[in-house]
């Protein structure tokens, strides 16, 4: 059949971390082969919660370039900031006019980071029309997420198909896609909790880490107070998450990874994320290094983008009577 259309986003809501490297953006590079792929740094989104304007910028940047130096080519998919493409903006406010205020309030991710603010902005709730934009917009067909974006996923299948019931066949339905090899990385001093660039722990490893604060940080590592080194992420949280670190950044199954001890696991695995983020910073460094070419790269990514989005727009607002 022909090529999926794949949608995947990235939100510059904080430094992006191992886990985002592992369970994002390595496997999204690794579908530039066989995929149509179109790939955002979701700025929009970074305004559903208290943000700096100045560091909201460099961050979106920043991410750029750790998407590009991560391997995603942007000369082999549709790579730019969403704040550049009008288009979704214009499209979350038809889909908005879709949507039902109860199903936007059952979301559980909005259920659960409202929780947690006292002034909680509007577009934290209106957050699931704009992502169903981010997809809808380019006829995307299949949509790489972790199991907490699953449920945005469903929602924008059952917007796209309600629009289409009610005012004509416009929008393909995406489905949710689970990439192979994507880890799910755990917080190296709490490996009870994700690890993740919106969490402050002394845990998390940050793609721009120096590898000498890489390799403290993992030989810091909570494991536990047995010796052997076998997975088990109930019993053996701490060791099971080197083990699945040790196994996403060498490409080893689990079952093959026989460090004798914890202190040779953690040294491994130091080894291993070092060798793995080394080039990526180098990579990185050169790209920072000349910041008008990455403006070109992302302003070209937007035109392509545009020129994508442009027709889904029409066809939407002329099915609704605009
Ligand atoms: P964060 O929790 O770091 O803010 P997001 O929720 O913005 O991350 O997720 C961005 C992408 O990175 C998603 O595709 C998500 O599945 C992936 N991701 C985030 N944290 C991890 C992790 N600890 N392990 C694997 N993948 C992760
Ligand atoms: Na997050």
């Amino acid at each position: 059949g022909p090529p999926s259309r794949v949608l995947s986003l990235f939100t510059p809501s904080g430094r992006p971390t191992l886990g985002n490297l592992l369970g994002a953006l390595l496997p999204s590079a690794r579908l530039l082969p066989t995929a149509d792929c179109v790939f955002g740094i979701s700025d929009l989104h970074a305004l559903t919660s208290e943000h700096d304007p100045a560091r909201l910028r460099e961050r979106s940047l920043e991410l750029a370039g750790l998407a590009i130096a991560a391997g995603i080519d942007p000369a082999r998919c549709v790579l730019f900031l969403q704040s550049n493409v009008p288009a979704h903006a214009e499209l979350s406010y038809l889909l908005e006019s879709t949507a039902h205020y109860g199903e936007m309030q059952r979301m559980i991710q909005f259920r659960e980071k409202s929780e947690r603010q006292s002034a909680v902005r509007l577009s934290l709730l209106t957050y699931p029309a704009l992502m169903a934009a981010d997809i809808l917009l380019y006829q995307a067909t299949d949509v790489p997420v972790g199991a907490d974006q699953a449920q945005h996923v469903e929602l924008t299948r059952d917007l796209a198909a309600r629009f289409n019931r009610r005012y004509g066949p416009v929008f393909t339905l995406p489905r949710a896609v689970h990439p192979p090899m994507a880890a799910r990385v755990m917080d190296l001093s709490d490996p009870g909790a994700k690890m993740s660039k919106s969490v402050d722990s002394p845990g998390t490893i940050f793609l721009l880490d120096p590898v000498d604060v890489v390799r403290r940080k993992i030989m810091r590592a909570v494991t536990d107070s047995g010796t052997s080194v076998a997975y088990d992420s109930e019993a053996k949280p701490g060791v099971s998450n080197l083990l699945a670190i040790l196994s996403a950044t060498t490409g080893t199954p689990v079952a093959e990874l026989s460090p004798g001890s914890y202190g040779a696991l953690k040294k491994e695995t130091a080894d291993a994320v070092i060798a793995l983020l080394e080039p990526l910073q180098r990579h990185y460094a050169t790209l920072s290094a000349d910041p008008a070419t990455l403006e070109t790269v992302l302003r070209t990514g937007a035109e392509r983008a545009r020129e994508r989005a442009a027709s889904t727009v029409t066809a939407a607002k002329e099915a609704m009577g605009l």
